[in-house]
């Protein structure tokens, strides 16, 4: 085992110039391929949520499915998934989004969530808050009561944690 990692951030590892030139691309597969570091991940972001109700946990493709099934296995609650578009078999809401680097459409289940449930939004990195948003909208859409949103990874620079408290979100980041 190593023991100089104690952190979190010591986990994770960027990649040059990926997918793109330019881009410092965080690579959190480090992170969950380490017994000791996921499992510090999944407590510490679980962390601020202590003694609140959560009926569902959702998570955003693709790397906020890995945390998002650990969270709600952890809670003993259900999982949703918000998939990019064409991947989910049912009826599906769906919200245009612009990416750090490129466009995408994502989808939810219609009935995926019920109106007033409680849940925690979920994903590896916050980097504009574009992916996130369109997340929010689906679950508004669906009358969710979003009770927060964690991340393992936030980009500050890139301005998604303001955009996400502008919507009036609980935002809650492990490192930046
Ligand atoms: C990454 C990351 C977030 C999103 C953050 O996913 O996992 O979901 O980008 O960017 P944003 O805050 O600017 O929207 P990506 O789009 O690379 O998709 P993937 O996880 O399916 O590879
Ligand atoms: N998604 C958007 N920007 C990213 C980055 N810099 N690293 C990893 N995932 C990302």
């Amino acid at each position: 085992m190593n023991t100089t990692k104690k952190t979190v951030k010591d986990y994770i590892r960027t990649i040059v110039d990926f997918p793109h030139e330019g881009i410092l691309f965080r690579d959190v597969t480090t992170l969950f391929a380490d017994p000791r570091g996921f499992r510090m991940c999944i407590d510490q972001l679980l962390h601020p949520y202590a003694g609140e109700r959560i009926d569902k946990v959702v998570g955003l493709e693709a790397r906020g499915f890995i945390i998002g099934g650990a969270i709600a296995h952890q809670l003993s609650v259900g999982f949703v998934p918000i998939r990019k578009k064409g991947k989910l078999p049912g009826k599906t809401l769906a919200q245009a989004y612009k990416l750090e680097y490129g466009e995408a459409i994502m989808e939810v289940h219609d009935d995926a969530v019920q109106p007033g449930e409680k849940v925690l939004v979920v994903d590896d990195l916050l980097a504009t808050g574009g992916t996130a948003e369109a997340g929010i909208k689906l679950l508004e859409q669906m009358g969710a009561d979003i009770i927060g949103c964690a991340f393992i990874i936030d980009l500050p620079d890139l301005g998604g944690r303001k955009r996400l408290e502008a919507l009036g979100m609980d935002v809650e980041v492990l490192c930046e």
